[in-house]
């Protein structure tokens, strides 16, 4: 059998098999960045398809380094109870999941955010005229 299908551990959190589902927005969080009923069942579905390690789409740490609608945030007290909901529901599949911290600086959606990112005249590092 794979090597895929063998148990494995990352630092000490052990893992049923290796396959990881790559950090991906999904677009199911409310508009404040909150964990929704149907997120938690996408993750449950993945953990029950057998992703032994979900990596969670990209979350926002700062209101203001938000880079898109419907993104997980992690930025305020509130959000903690539904991250520790989905948590419990993918580990009660035996699965595990990580979470994806960020911040879209400069490319933080300024319509979302309602704060210009600094120096927002730049594309991909490259200056817009
Ligand atoms: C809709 C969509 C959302 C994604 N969201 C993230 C994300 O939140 N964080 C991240 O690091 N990569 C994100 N990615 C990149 C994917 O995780 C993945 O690296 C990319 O699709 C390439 O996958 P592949 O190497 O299997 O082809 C996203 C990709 C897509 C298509």
């Amino acid at each position: 059998m794979s090597i895929l299908f063998e148990s494995s551990k990352i630092n000490g959190m052990a893992l049923s098999n290796r396959f990881v589902r790559s950090a991906t927005w999904e677009g199911m969080a409310a508009d404040d960045g909150a964990v929704t009923p149907k997120l938690i069942k996408t993750m449950v579905d993945l953990a029950k398809g057998g992703a032994g390690l979900i990596i969670s789409s990209h979350a926002y740490v700062r209101p203001e380094g938000q880079a898109g609608p419907w993104q997980l945030g992690i930025y305020k007290d509130e959000l903690i109870s539904g991250l520790r909901e989905m948590t419990a529901a993918v580990h009660d599949c035996g699965g595990k999941i990580v979470m994806q911290l960020a911040h879209a600086g400069n490319f933080a959606a300024e319509q979302l955010t309602g704060r210009v990112p600094p120096q927002s005249k730049m594309h991909f590092g490259q200056p817009v005229f």
